[in-house]
């Protein structure tokens, strides 16, 4: 069945997102009393909570382990520096779409991952998670999310009005709804007043760490295709995967009428607090109208992207040599601190699947459910994560933040914050052969084995 675009292309936001009777009459207070209807169950990001949290302790001179935020950890490179000076005097709003130059350099960038792209297709924002927040807006339908996944979408879909429906991952894959769930989902909802009319695919994933199979990819596909579905393929982590030769399939590639890609330069180059990103927008009528409203909405929240950060991600989507480099170092320094804290999680006895991608590890403590509720009253993930950030100053997300039940005793933990305290001690650690050997790394490394060491309630299993 074709994708027929954005179902409420017919009808206008404000009529779908009614303002308040009364609201600038009564006063503030009430006017968010009304406000919270919905709406009141979408707080502070939990990343950016627990980020916080552990800030605040740090500046009372207690010792931390931040394990929390998914910032890629690592200073942004000096050429990107300065092409954002040279980009300053940068200071027309531009095309709401983006320069240009930035559209071409986003098309370049995709067609070299066999994505031919026209300029055209790209509209860039301040980050993906507007973009991705402007795709919800735009969409007026339910969606599927693999649970797990991201802190952010569910919190985004329930802000755009749009009902965001958890469907479980593929079994030993992260990031992609099990297909015959989502079939199972798709036809539960089919005749409600919101019928699922989107799915999300995190490829590679955050929390997981993992990379769906081409086979997944394809399976979730098929769904969409059968049912007229909208695909979201978030690809922020894509140039993370620490094996270079695993298959990467984008749904952009067996659906490009119907898929939506995402990406930005927070990770792979460092630059989150730039809050630069770019869409690749479906091919088609209805990726062109989804197109119009996409660009409806951002005229109306953020006009354009920053216009110097839009240089400066024009060169960086460029890819030069010495940026294609540093992507290349980042990745390895990712995957053998990552790989490192799961194999301290494994020889610990907990279960985690192999990290592929970025800096995230999700695992499992249940193996030691039983000793935990009794050394430590632990019941739930949260309990879990409050226990780590009380008693031992490590900052962690509870599988709950990511759609998790909240009985699941599994945490995502986020290895990148553990490079160093300045920016000199991460650019060593970026160069070093074996960023393992660096005394800072190793003793963040050891102090995580210790911890584990001590909650299971044996103390041989620090190193
Ligand atoms: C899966 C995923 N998508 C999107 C984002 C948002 O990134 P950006 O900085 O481009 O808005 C993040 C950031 O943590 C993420 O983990």
């Amino acid at each position: 069945m074709p994708w027929a675009g954005p179902a409420a292309m017919t009808e206008p936001i404000s009529s779908r997102t009614p303002h308040p009777p009364g609201a600038g009459i009564a006063g503030p207070l009430a006017v968010a009393g009304k406000l919270a209807t919905r709406r009141d169950n979408v707080p502070v990001s939990a990343t950016l909570a627990a980020n916080e949290a552990l800030q605040r302790r740090r500046q009372r001179g207690e010792q931390v382990l931040p394990l929390a935020f998914g910032e890629a950890g690592l200073p942004v490179h000096p050429r990107l520096i300065a092409e954002l000076a040279a980009a300053a005097g940068r200071g027309s709003y531009g095309p709401v779409a983006g320069s240009p130059r930035l559209r071409a350099a986003a098309a370049g960038y995709w067609s070299r991952r066999s994505l031919p792209t026209e300029p055209e297709a790209v509209v860039s924002g301040p980050g993906s998670k507007a973009l991705l927040f402007g795709t919800m807006l735009a969409l007026g339908t339910s969606i599927a999310l693999p649970r797990p996944s991201w802190v952010s979408y569910a919190a985004q879909a329930t802000l755009a009005d749009v009902t965001p429906q958890f469907v479980p991952a593929v079994a030993g894959e992260g990031g992609v709804c099990d297909p015959d769930a989502l079939e199972a989902a798709v036809r539960s909802r089919r005749h409600g007043d919101r019928p699922i009319g989107a799915v999300l695919m995190t490829l590679p994933d955050n929390p997981t760490g993992r990379l769906a199979s081409p086979a997944a990819v394809r399976a979730v596909c098929e769904v969409a295709e059968r049912h007229g579905l909208l695909i979201i393929s978030d690809e922020i982590y894509r140039d993370l995967v620490h094996d270079p030769d695993l298959p990467f399939l984008s749904p952009a590639l067996v659906a490009p009428d119907r898929t939506i890609v995402t990406t930005s330069l927070s990770k792979n180059l460092a630059a989150g607090g730039w809050r630069i990103g770019v869409a690749r927008m479906p091919d088609g009528p209805a990726g062109s109208a989804l197109r119009a409203r996409l660009l409806g909405i951002a005229s109306e929240i953020w006009s354009a992207a920053a216009g110097p950060m839009q240089e400066a991600a024009a060169v960086a989507l460029d890819e030069p040599a010495d940026l294609a480099d540093r992507v290349r170092r980042s990745r390895a320094l990712h995957a053998a601190v990552c790989r490192e804290a799961a194999r301290r999680c494994t020889a610990a006895g907990l279960d985690v699947a192999p990290p592929q991608a970025a800096f995230y590890l999700y695992p499992d403590f249940t193996p030691w459910r039983d000793k935990l509720l009794a050394r430590f009253g632990v019941r739930t993930g949260d309990d879990l994560a409050t226990l780590l950030l009380d008693q031992y100053g490590a900052g962690t997300l509870p599988g709950s933040a990511f759609g998790e039940s909240p009985s699941c005793l599994r945490l995502r933990l986020a290895t990148s914050m553990l490079y160093g305290d300045t920016d000199a001690e991460r650019e060593q650690a970026l160069a070093a052969a074996d960023p393992l050997r660096l005394p800072w790394i190793a003793a963040a490394l050891d102090r995580f084995g210790a911890i584990l060491a001590d909650l299971s309630g044996l103390d041989d299993l620090a190193a």
